[in-house]
């Protein structure tokens, strides 16, 4: 064939591929009404089956926009049968209205929406999930309401994207990520209360190879959480409110916790309660290393730099011979404010230890101009430089 004649069939097999179209499956064609009173669970149960069941094209399970869709916790399970999947959300997907109207399909009441064991899915369309929390909240202050769910949570996936899409006011942590390998999440906004219980941001847990990247996240907890896993790049990430970008907490109940090899790089940290933070009970075991904070822009954070090797309150039958051991630990130009004093907090614990923190290029300044920022340190490993504010001259050798 002549290279016009190759031209010619390969645009002419695009042609077909290309009017064959990706298979596009409307919520409101299956029955859903869209208008924020009727409960649209089903159509959405019954969309899913067949965007799960689609064989060609990129399958997308499409809730058009300018509508609110009212659901009830629902699942979404693969595996499916294409290898990737869009859940294109462009409208408003709404939670029930109050703690007694939730109804849960089975007896995992972890999260509002759970996708589980779906390869190749893509959550995107700018859209709006709207957790209506503040009831779960009061019953929760109430002391009623102890476990709540999140709103969104993601289990056994691989190659998952999360992009541009908008999480308010959820029960419990915004979203969580179990077992996702090579996940990306990206433009994505999280928001909630400043005095929202436990509000956490993204959570993520079991999982290896993750991009976690512009978005930003005002709630109640932690903005990012990492509770086990590797290899995670973390960038420009705007918290505030909220308690920071945090390790642990990690070896509750005296259970192993591994997490390695996490860089949070140029990041801002705005009017939370930490900025850089790790977090582990006494009695666990396993490990934090090799995880560095960099390019960090912090306004009136409370605590900027915190390791807590003790977090724990109440943990009377811990074995407190042992310990999560943290180590190569890298904190590198920080820069900004402080609402308090001691900006830098190293808490280790007397028998593990932290060994090789490193504090390099901070400028942590004090948001009142009369006061100074200061460093506590116990039983921490490191080295600091000299021009550091605060000077960190309680690290040990
Ligand atoms: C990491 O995840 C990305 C994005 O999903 C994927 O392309 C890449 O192959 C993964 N790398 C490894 C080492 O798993
Ligand atoms: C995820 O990655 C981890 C670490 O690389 C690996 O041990 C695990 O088998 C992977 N899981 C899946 C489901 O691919
Ligand atoms: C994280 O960034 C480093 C350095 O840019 C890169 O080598 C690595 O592949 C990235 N990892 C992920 C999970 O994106
Ligand atoms: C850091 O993030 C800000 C805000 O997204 C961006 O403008 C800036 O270019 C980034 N800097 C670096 C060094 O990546
Ligand atoms: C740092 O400031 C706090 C609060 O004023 C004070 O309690 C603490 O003793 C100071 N620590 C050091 C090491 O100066």
């Amino acid at each position: 064939m002549s290279m016009k004649g190759l031209l010619f069939a390969v645009l002419l097999l695009y042609c077909f591929v290309a009017s064959q179209g990706d298979p596009i499956f409307d919520v409101l064609k299956y029955g859903a009404s869209g208008n924020g009173q009727t409960d649209d669970s089903q159509a959405f149960v019954k969309a899913w089956k067949d965007v799960c069941e689609a064989r060609n094209g990129y399958p997308t399970l499409l809730v058009p926009k300018g509508r609110t869709f009212l659901l009830q916790p629902t699942a979404f399970q693969g595996p499916c049968n294409s290898p990737s999947i869009n859940f294109k959300v462009q409208g408003t997907l709404m939670a029930p209205k109050s703690v007694n109207e939730w109804k849960w399909p089975s007896s995992d009441k972890g999260a509002w929406l759970q996708f589980s064991y779906i390869k190749g899915l893509v959550l995107d369309g700018r859209g709006l999930f709207d957790g209506q929390g503040a009831p779960w909240w009061d019953c929760f202050k109430k002391s009623q309401c102890h476990d709540r769910p999140r709103a969104i949570s993601f289990h056994a996936c691989e190659g998952l994207k999360i992009n541009k899409v908008t999480v308010i006011d959820t029960p419990g942590g915004h979203i969580s990520l179990n077992g996702c390998n090579g996940s990306i999440v990206s433009n994505i906004n999280l928001l909630a209360p400043k005095d929202s219980p436990n509000t956490d941001g993204l959570g993520v847990s079991g999982s290896s190879n993750v991009t976690i990247r512009d978005s930003t996240m005002k709630v109640g907890d932690d903005c990012v959480v990492i509770n086990g896993g590797s290899y995670m790049n973390i960038s420009r990430i705007f918290c505030g409110p909220g308690h920071g970008i945090s390790i642990g907490s990690l070896g509750i109940g005296g259970t192993y916790g591994a997490v390695e090899e996490i860089h949070v790089r140029n990041c801002t940290f705005t009017g939370s309660s930490n900025g850089a933070r790790i977090k582990t009970w006494e009695g666990g075991f396993g490990y934090v290393r090799k995880v560095t904070f960099e390019e960090i822009i912090l306004q009136d954070v409370q605590t900027p730099v915190l390791i807590d090797q003790h977090y724990s309150t109440y943990q009377a039958t811990a074995d407190n011979q042992k310990a999560i051991k943290i180590s190569d630990i890298t904190y590198r130009n920080f820069r900004g404010t402080s609402a308090l004093e001691e900006a830098v907090k190293l808490m280790c614990d007397k028998n593990v230890g932290c060994t090789n923190l490193v504090l390099d290029d901070i400028k942590i300044t004090s948001s009142d101009p009369k006061m100074k920022t200061n460093a506590t340190c116990s039983n921490a490993h490191g080295t600091s430089s000299a021009s550091n504010i605060p000077q960190v001259s309680c690290l040990l050798k």
